[in-house]
């Protein structure tokens, strides 16, 4: 199958398990005084629907969608505006993982593999309008 098919049917699954993104959130916010300090101010529920719609983007950019969405991402978490260092989407994409394998029941590795893969791709995006 491929990558980017296994990752919307394990979406679908992680989407469908209601606390999926609090958990994503406790342990992303978990992982560093530097990530919990950019959120002191955010209303956390707003931001868990931005995020379901942002995992998607960057699915629907692995799938072959232009890259706009993406782009605009990037400018948004760029050193002029929320200025997220590069090095915190290691950490983002650890807590993701970790969330995903807790809540996809039916996680296979080759899933797991085809996520990192799907990520990263549409990460190096953000990471380069920083
Ligand atoms: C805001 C997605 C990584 C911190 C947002 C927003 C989205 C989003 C959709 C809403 C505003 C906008 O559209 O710009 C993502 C995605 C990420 C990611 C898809 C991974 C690829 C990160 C990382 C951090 C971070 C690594 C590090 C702390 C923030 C902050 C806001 C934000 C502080 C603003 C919150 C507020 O309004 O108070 N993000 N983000 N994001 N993101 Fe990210």
């Amino acid at each position: 199958m491929k990558d980017t098919n296994r990752v919307m049917q394990s979406y679908g699954r992680c989407c469908a398990s209601p606390d999926f993104f609090d958990d994503f959130y406790a342990s992303f916010l978990a992982s560093s005084p530097a990530i919990r300090e950019k959120f002191v101010r955010t209303d956390m529920t707003a931001q868990k629907q931005l995020l379901r719609a942002g995992i998607l983007n960057l699915v629907l950019f692995a799938r072959g969608m232009p890259d706009t969405k993406l782009r605009a991402l990037g400018k948004s978490h760029s050193r002029e505006q929320l200025n997220i260092h590069p090095e915190l989407y290691d950490l983002w994409i650890a807590a993701l993982l970790k969330t995903i394998g807790q809540h996809d029941g039916e996680l296979q590795q080759q899933d797991l593999q085809a996520w990192r893969t799907v990520l990263n791709k549409g990460i190096d995006v953000i990471k380069a309008a920083y």
